[in-house]
C-alpha cells in the first residue's frame, strides 16, 4: 500500500479532483468510483466530504488497496468497498444513481469502451455529474496502432522481457534516446507524484501492461453523450484526455 499511499499524495490526490471539478468539496453529493484501483481518488472524495462513497473494481486486488485506504480513513460507513464490473448491467441498477460518478483511466480497459460509457452515464443521478477519463486517439504518439502492438507484445512477454520493455519505454519515451535528458526524466517523475500522486513507475508499467485497450477520439465522446449531457469541462494534450459532464436533468440540490 505504501506504493500508493503517502499524506502528499492523498491531498493532491484531493485538490486535482477538486479542482478539475471547480468546487471546494464534495458536500452534498455522493460518489460513485468505477474502476477504484488503488482507491486513491475514492479517499480523496471521503476526504472532500462527499456524502457518500462507494468504490467497486473488477479486480479482487484493487479492491483489498481500496478496502485498505477505507481503514486507514478510519472505516467509515458511508464508504463501501466491493468487487464488481462496469460491464455487469444487472449489478449496477442496484447500485442506484449518483451525484457524481468518476472513472478516470478505466472504461478504455474493459474491452468494451462505449458500453462501459453508456453503462456509467447510466449510473449518473438527473442533473448529476459524469467526471471520465479516456485514452484520447488525438493525442496519442506514435499512432494508437503502434501502441496497441507494444501493449499486446508486453502482456504476452514473460517477467525478464517485461522489464527489458520497461527499460526500452524509459529510454525511447521517457530520455528520448538521450542519456543527458536525465534531469528531464527526473522531473517527469517528480510531476507524474505531484499531478495526480501516482508514481513514475505504477505508471509505466499500468501503460504497457493495460489491456484490454482502446482509444477514444475526443469529439466522438462528446457527440455520443451530447443529448443526455452538456459537457462541463475538457482537458486534453495529455494520454488521457478529461470530461466532465453535467447529465440535461432537473438539477439536484447540490449544484455548483
Ligand atoms: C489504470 S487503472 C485506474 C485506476 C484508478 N481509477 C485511478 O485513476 O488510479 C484501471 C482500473 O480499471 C479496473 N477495471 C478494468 N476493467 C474493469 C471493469 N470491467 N469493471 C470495473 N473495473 C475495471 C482495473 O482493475 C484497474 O483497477
Amino acid at each position: 500500500m505504501e506504493k500508493h499511499y503517502s499524506s502528499e499524495r492523498r491531498s493532491v490526490a484531493a485538490s486535482k479532483l477538486l479542482s478539475f471539478l471547480g468546487r471546494e468539496s464534495l458536500e452534498g453529493m455522493d460518489f460513485l468510483d468505477i474502476g477504484s484501483g488503488s482507491g486513491l481518488h475514492s479517499l480523496a472524495a471521503f476526504d472532500a466530504k462527499a456524502e457518500r462513497v462507494h468504490s467497486f473494481d473488477f479486480d479482487p486486488l484493487s479492491v483489498k488497496t481500496t478496502g485498505k485506504l477505507r481503514q486507514l480513513a478510519g472505516a467509515p460507513l458511508n464508504w463501501t468497498v466491493e468487487r464488481g464490473d462496469v460491464l455487469d448491467f444487472d449489478y449496477l441498477e442496484k447500485l442506484g444513481t449518483w451525484s457524481l460518478v468518476y472513472s478516470w483511466g478505466v472504461l478504455h480497459h474493459t474491452g468494451a469502451m462505449w458500453q462501459a460509457i453508456e453503462n456509467a452515464a447510466g449510473r449518473v443521478a438527473p442533473g448529476g455529474l459524469l467526471f471520465i477519463a479516456l485514452y484520447s486517439s488525438n493525442v496519442v504518439k506514435p499512432s494508437a496502432q503502434f501502441w496497441l502492438d507494444v501493449k499486446r507484445r508486453y502482456n504476452a512477454a514473460d517477467a525478464r522481457h517485461r522489464r527489458l520493455m520497461e527499460c526500452w519505454y524509459i529510454w525511447r519515451f521517457g530520455l528520448g534516446r538521450n542519456p543527458l535528458r536525465w534531469p528531464l526524466l527526473l522531473k517527469q517523475i517528480y510531476d507524474k507524484k505531484k499531478g495526480r500522486g501516482m508514481s513514475y513507475m505504477t505508471d509505466v508499467r499500468d501503460w504497457l501492461g493495460g489491456w484490454p485497450m482502446e482509444f477514444a477520439d475526443d469529439q466522438a465522446v462528446v457527440s455520443y453523450l451530447k443529448d443526455r449531457f452538456e459537457l462541463v469541462r475538457m482537458s486534453t494534450g495529455e494520454a488521457c484526455t478529461e470530461f466532465l459532464f453535467r447529465e440535461r436533468g432537473s438539477p439536484p440540490a447540490a449544484r455548483n
